[in-house]
This record gives C-alpha cells, sequence and structure tokens, in this order.
C-alpha cells in the first residue's frame, strides 16, 4: 500500500457526501485532501470541521478551465498528486417517454465527461507518483431502478470506463477503479427533487433495509474505507468494487 501519510488527494464533490466522507477520513489520517464544488460554503464548512489537511477549490466539473484549476490547487496543496475521486455526480429521475435530451446530456456530462477530463488533465502528476483514479459508481449498475435510466446508464459507462483507462494507463504506472456504492443517505436525491429533506431521504433509504443481507443501509465513512484501499493499493486495477451491505445480491427472504 501506497503510505496515507502525505497523500495528496484530490476528491470532487468533497462538500458532502460520501466526497467529504473520503475527505475527512484520509485527511484525518495524514493525506493532503482537496475538496471541489460549486457552493463555496460548503466546502469551507467541510475543510473547517476537517481541518489544515483540507484545502478547497471551489468550481463546476462540466466546466473545463474549473478542471484545470482543481488540479492544480490539489498538486500545489499536497506537493504533487497521488489520487483522483471522481465523487462529483447528480441523479436524474424520469418516466424514459419524458426525459429532456438536455437533462440527459447534463448528468453525463456532470458524471461521465467531467470525471474523463479530470483524469486525462491528472495523468502528469499520477505519472510521477504512481498514482491512481477512483470512479464513483453505483449500485443501480446491479440492480435495475425504474424511472432512473440516465443516472444507471452514466454510472455504466464510469465503470466500463475504469476498465479501459486501466489497461491504458497500466503502463504509466496509474491505476483506475470504480467503487459502486450502495445506499448511503446523502443530499443526492434531495437536489435532484426525489426527496423533500435529508430526514426523508434517510427514511427512503431506510426503508430498503431489508432488502441488505446486512440489515442495514450504510455509511459514507464505510464507502471512503474502500475508496481509500482502492486509492492506496498497488495492484489493484480495473477493478469494480461493489460495498452496499449486499443489496446488489438481489436476494429474496420472501
Ligand atoms: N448516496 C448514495 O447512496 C450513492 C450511491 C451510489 C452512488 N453514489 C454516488 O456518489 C457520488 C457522491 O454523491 P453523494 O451521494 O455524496 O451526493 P451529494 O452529497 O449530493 O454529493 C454530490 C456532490 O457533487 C457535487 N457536484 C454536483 N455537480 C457538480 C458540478 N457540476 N460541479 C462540481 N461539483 C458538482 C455537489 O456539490 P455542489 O452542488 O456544491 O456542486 C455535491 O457535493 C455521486 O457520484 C453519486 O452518484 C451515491
Amino acid at each position: 500500500m501506497q503510505a496515507i501519510e502525505g497523500y495528496s488527494v484530490l476528491v470532487t464533490g468533497g462538500g458532502s457526501g460520501l466526497g467529504r466522507g473520503v475527505a475527512e477520513y484520509m485527511a484525518t489520517r495524514g493525506a493532503r485532501v482537496t475538496i471541489t464544488g460549486r457552493r463555496e460554503e460548503k466546502l469551507a464548512e467541510a475543510a473547517s470541521a476537517i481541518g489544515p489537511n483540507c484545502a478547497t477549490a471551489a468550481g463546476d466539473v462540466t466546466v473545463e478551465a474549473d478542471r484545470q484549476r482543481m488540479i492544480n490547487t490539489a498538486v500545489r496543496h499536497g506537493g504533487g498528486l497521488h489520487g483522483l475521486v471522481n465523487s462529483a455526480g447528480n441523479m436524474l429521475r424520469g418516466p424514459i417517454t419524458e426525459l429532456a435530451a438536455e437533462d440527459i446530456l447534463d448528468v453525463m456530462n456532470t458524471n461521465v465527461v467531467a470525471g474523463m477530463r479530470l483524469t486525462g488533465l491528472a495523468v502528469p502528476h499520477l505519472k510521477k507518483s504512481g498514482g491512481a483514479v477512483v470512479f464513483v459508481g453505483s449500485v443501480h449498475t446491479r440492480r435495475a431502478f425504474p424511472g432512473a435510466s440516465p443516472y444507471a446508464a452514466s454510472k455504466g459507462a464510469v465503470e466500463v470506463l475504469a476498465q479501459v483507462l486501466a489497461a491504458e494507463l497500466g503502463p504509466k504506472g496509474i491505476r483506475v477503479n470504480c467503487l459502486l456504492p450502495g445506499a448511503v443517505p446523502t443530499e443526492l436525491n434531495v437536489r435532484a427533487g426525489v426527496a423533500d429533506s435529508f430526514d426523508d431521504n434517510a427514511a427512503r433509504l431506510e426503508s430498503m433495509a431489508e432488502d441488505h443481507p446486512l440489515g442495514r443501509i450504510g455509511t459514507p465513512q464505510e464507502i471512503a474505507e474502500a475508496v481509500d484501499h482502492l486509492l492506496r493499493a498497488e495492484w489493484t486495477t480495473g477493478a469494480s468494487v461493489i460495498v452496499d451491505g449486499g443489496l446488489s445480491l438481489g436476494v429474496s427472504y420472501k
């Protein structure tokens, strides 16, 4: 495993939810973490809670100049770049008969294209450090949720991307993996209008507890533990790692 002390990592979407969980987990163990997002107040609040190992780079992952600035900030803050976590993402739900092309493209741009471009920009730095990229996929590519086709399509794309990029970048000494989280209460569904509030969304997810062999939904820290492993494990590449309490097994106890 690469050492965590002095490990420099850029976490997109690190101002909230799973990205914030990764930032907190790694920074408190000695990594130099840079978090990004469009809402400066969320970033400032997270950085102040996490402490001096955490820097911020506000911006939009769909804007090329912002992406370059995010990479530059992480390289400056961390004295180089070892890891990139593409966690920024949005949910889009709707019946296929009603989805607008521009909304589908917007989700693809944020969830897929942004991570591809950030990976491209990170390559010169990751080549120097023997670094790694983690794309955040989803259990939506293992269980079908009707009405969530654009989101599932975007997550299918990042999973296959991680495999092709693992093959493409392996000879440069760069590893690429995909982490597939299950149900964890965050702002994702609230921001998408699927739930009215964080608590409403958490209750919605908790109602799925019985579909999990482990009997419960997950926490940001449980996702962070796996992301940290995928970033620093030196012989792991092209892997799709499911961390979902067993939800994707599709077990029926009825
Ligand atoms: N929670 C789950 O159960 C779950 C399960 C499977 C996969 N995931 C995936 O996990 C990742 C993180 O989601 P989350 O659950 O942690 O939800 P979240 O708290 O809403 O985090 C998503 C983050 O992405 C940022 N973001 C969205 N669009 C952006 C843009 N254009 N530019 C910059 N930042 C942007 C948001 O910040 P701003 O709005 O401030 O920009 C937000 O901080 C997503 O890829 C999601 O698909 C989540």
